[in-house]
């Protein structure tokens, strides 16, 4: 059987997708970086990757300014390379910029996102200042699928982090971003065997 083929957006750090290349490097998740794309030159994750031996690429969103529409032109050159690297699941590790139709279309139930809070609480930037704004005595992480609308896909797993007193944003995401580390891998994993299954807002995982 073909070992599942990931393509990984990226626009930062990289701590996730150094997850995700650990828990394969380490045997613990059976899939296969087909290429890891950022929107952003020179960022840390490009080096993860490149030391790694991975095929990365930068895609410059200004290369489509001045289009009719430039998100779904830049969702078209995206679309390419996936295709290109015939890349079968989407992740989502800290890329931010939100996908289009042209995307969600070509890869319904197959784009995966990880947030920094117990979504459907604190969408967008910012999540665990949001929390902390909030006064919110539990945070986490959350991964779902991606649809049209800023991280309101089905949900996939989450884990809760407690709020602790005189935690700052810093501290906080932190104690959340442990918790993605293990979470992104194991819901790729549940992917890879088949174990997701989404129905409207739910994803019901087989053998849980
Ligand atoms: C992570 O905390 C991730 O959950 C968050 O950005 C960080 C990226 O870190 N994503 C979002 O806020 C998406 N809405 P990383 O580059 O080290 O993986």
């Amino acid at each position: 059987m073909s070992v599942l083929r990931l393509g990984i957006f990226v626009s930062g750090r990289g701590s996730n997708l150094q997850a995700i290349i650990d828990a394969i490097e380490a045997g613990t998740l059976e899939a296969e970086i087909a290429v890891v794309i950022s929107n952003k030159p020179g960022v840390p994750a490009l080096g993860r990757a490149e030391r790694h031996g991975l095929t990365s690429v930068f895609l410059d969103p200004k290369s489509v300014a001045g289009t009719p529409d430039p998100r779904q032109a830049y969702d078209r050159k995206l679309l390419e390379q996936l295709q290109h690297h015939r890349v079968q699941l989407v992740v989502l590790a800290g890329y931010m910029k939100i996908v289009t139709s042209v995307l969600i279309d070509a890869y319904e139930s197959r784009i995966m996102n990880i947030h920094p809070s117990l979504l459907p609480s604190f969408p967008g930037l910012r999540a665990q200042q949001q929390a902390l704004d909030h006064g919110a005595k539990v945070a986490g992480c959350t991964v779902h699928f991606v649809t049209e609308g800023m991280d309101t896909g089905p949900i996939i797993l989450q884990r809760a982090v407690p709020v602790e007193e005189g935690d700052t944003e810093d501290i906080l995401s932190e104690r959340i971003l442990k918790e993605e580390h293990g979470l992104l891998p194991r819901a790729i994993r549940l992917f890879a065997e088949g174990r997701l299954k989404v129905e409207g807002r739910a994803v019901h995982i087989r053998d849980a």
